[in-house]
C-alpha cells in the first residue's frame, strides 16, 4: 500500500509542469549568465526552458556537473538517421558544450558532452538529454541577436541559416 501510495506520488509529481526557480537557478553577469541547475533535473530541458524564458535565441553554453543517467545520439549520415543510447551509471561531465538558436520560433540547443565514468574512461557524443545527480554548473554567452536554422536534405541535419534572420530582427531589449 505504501509502495503504491509513492508510486502514484511519483507519477502525479512528474504530471505537474515544473516552474523555473524548480529548475535552476542562475546570476547575470554582463551578457553572461552563471546557471545552477537543480539536482534530479533533466539538462537539456532545464537550459531550454531558460533559453525561452530569458529570451536568448543565440549563444553558447558550456558546463560541468555529474549525472546518473544520459542518453547520447550517434548520426550516422549515410542512412541520415541519429542511432541513441541511454547510459545509467554515475558519471561525472567533464564538459559540457553547445551552442544556441532558434527553430520554428523555438529555442533549439545543439549539446555535445563528454562524461567520465567510475573507471575514468570517456564517453562522448551528442547529449539528447541527461539527468543531473549531484551539481550542475553552466555558463550561457548570450550573443544578443536571433540565429535561426534550416533542415538541409543533403546532410540530414538542421543547419545554421543566417540568411533566414535579417539584421532588422536584432533584439532591442
Ligand atoms: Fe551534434
Amino acid at each position: 500500500m505504501l509502495f503504491l501510495a509513492m508510486a502514484f506520488g511519483a507519477l502525479a509529481q512528474a504530471e505537474t509542469p515544473k516552474n523555473s526557480e524548480e529548475m535552476y537557478t542562475y546570476k547575470q553577469i554582463g551578457n553572461k549568465y552563471v546557471v545552477s541547475i537543480n539536482n534530479r533535473e533533466e539538462i537539456a530541458k532545464a537550459l531550454a526552458d531558460f533559453c525561452e524564458k530569458l529570451k536568448i535565441k543565440s549563444g553558447t553554453v558550456c558546463g560541468i556537473g555529474a549525472v546518473n543517467e544520459a542518453t547520447l545520439r550517434f548520426f550516422d549520415p549515410k542512412t541520415k538517421k541519429y542511432d541513441d543510447k541511454t547510459f545509467e551509471e554515475q558519471m561525472e561531465i567533464s564538459n559540457l558544450t553547445g551552442n544556441i538558436s532558434t527553430m520554428d520560433g523555438k529555442t533549439y540547443l545543439h549539446l555535445h558532452i563528454t562524461l567520465g565514468r567510475s573507471n575514468y574512461a570517456a564517453l562522448a557524443g551528442h547529449l539528447l538529454s541527461a539527468r543531473l545527480n549531484g551539481a550542475g554548473e553552466f555558463v550561457i554567452e548570450d550573443f544578443g541577436e536571433s540565429i535561426g536554422r534550416k533542415y538541409s536534405p543533403e546532410i540530414g541535419l538542421n543547419i545554421y541559416d543566417f540568411k533566414g534572420r535579417p539584421a532588422q530582427e536584432k533584439r532591442q531589449d
